[in-house]
């Protein structure tokens, strides 16, 4: 495989490029390295991206992925380059048009144009937004997104299904549950908690401790998206387009004070909890239904929440710095 990962040095896309690549993968890195959060965390991850390609390129500029895509012929792209944050699209919705929509768009036309074999992107567990019954399902009804970000993502899943029926681009849409590991994202939750434990600060709590999430450790995640890169959906008796979607969560959610509770007794501190009204745009529960995910690629994550934080913190305690420069940023 030739393969185009976007986003590659965001979070989930730097493990993916430095798996596929150890896998013994071409592999090529793409992002446009903005500023949402420390462009120093973004760089550094780069820099351990060792014999991949980086071109800083943004997905909404279509001159420069369609040259980008004329010349390195990818048979697979995964789509990772997204504006993330379902709190920061509540003040800033027109970033999520600018690389969620366009930037999107612009990838599928040149997936098309080029034949790309298999597209791959990342959509979010924020569709199922207002959806009461638990666990979530990737029948549910979605139309009901809390936020301009889950939106966007699921603008992104009715996008690629009508490039699959209208022009026979075989992709597959990824609804991640709350990514957590190292190099992970300095504006989530994981990563808030443990700076304000390291620093000694307060925590915040939003909801007033009354949230769970389906946290999933990245190995877990990357293992996924490697088992589904080979096997682009085809059409037949249930698919009329060749699109498919899967949940990619654990499928045992947290309840946040736990995960704190985790967090704070491998580092050894207790912080002053803070309990604060819910957010605009959150939701209160998310939780993975993965039977869909566990029947094609018959692995499910199941990295525990106790191994997850122990690999995290070993992360935390090696790059205490970067991680601290970058949160202050
Ligand atoms: N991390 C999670 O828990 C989670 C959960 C649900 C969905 N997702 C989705 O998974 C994907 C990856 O998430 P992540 O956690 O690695 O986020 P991230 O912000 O760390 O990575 C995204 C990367 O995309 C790049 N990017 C943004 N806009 C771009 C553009 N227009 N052109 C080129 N590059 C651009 C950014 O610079 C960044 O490095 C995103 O689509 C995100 O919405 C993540």
């Amino acid at each position: 495989m030739n393969i185009l990962v976007t986003g590659a040095a965001g979070f989930i896309g730097f493990h993916l490029a430095s798996r596929l690549a150890s896998d013994g993968h071409r592999v090529v890195a793409l992002d446009n390295l903005n500023d949402y959060y420390a462009v120093s965390l973004k760089q550094a991850r780069v820099e351990q991206l060792h014999g991949v390609p980086f071109h800083r390129i943004d997905i909404a500029d279509l001159a420069s992925l369609e040259a980008l895509f004329a010349r390195e012929r990818f048979t697979h792209v995964v789509n990772l380059a997204a504006q993330a944050g379902v709190r920061h699209s509540v003040e800033h919705p027109h970033e999520y048009g600018h690389s969620n929509l366009t930037g999107f768009l612009n990838l599928l036309d040149v997936c098309k144009r080029h034949a790309v074999e298999h597209l791959l992107y990342a959509s979010s567990s924020s569709v199922y937004g207002r959806q009461k019954s638990l666990p979530f399902r990737e029948s549910d009804p979605v139309d009901q997104p809390a936020s301009i970000y889950a939106a966007t993502k699921r603008a992104n899943e009715m996008m690629a299904y009508s490039y699959a029926d209208l022009h026979r681009l075989p992709s597959t849409g990824m609804r991640f549950f709350t990514v957590y590991g190292p190099w992970g994202r300095p504006d989530m939750a994981p990563c808030l908690f443990a700076a304000s434990l390291l620093r000694g600060e307060p925590i915040d709590i939003f909801n007033h401790g009354r949230m769970a999430r389906d946290f999933t450790y990245i190995d877990d995640v990357v293992e996924c998206i490697v088992r589904l890169l080979p096997y682009p959906p085809t059409v037949d008796a249930e698919r009329s387009a060749p699109h498919d979607i899967y949940n990619l969560g654990r499928g045992k959610p947290i309840a946040l004070l736990d995960f704190v509770a985790t967090l704070e007794a491998r580092l050894g501190v207790t912080a002053t909890k803070h309990f604060r009204q819910m957010q605009p745009g959150d939701m209160e529960r998310t939780w993975a239904d993965t039977r869909k995910l566990q029947s094609v690629i018959h692995y499910t994550p199941q990295v525990s929440l106790e191994r997850g934080i122990d690999r995290f913190v070993d992360w935390l305690l090696d790059y205490r710095e970067l991680l601290l420069e970058s949160m202050a940023a």
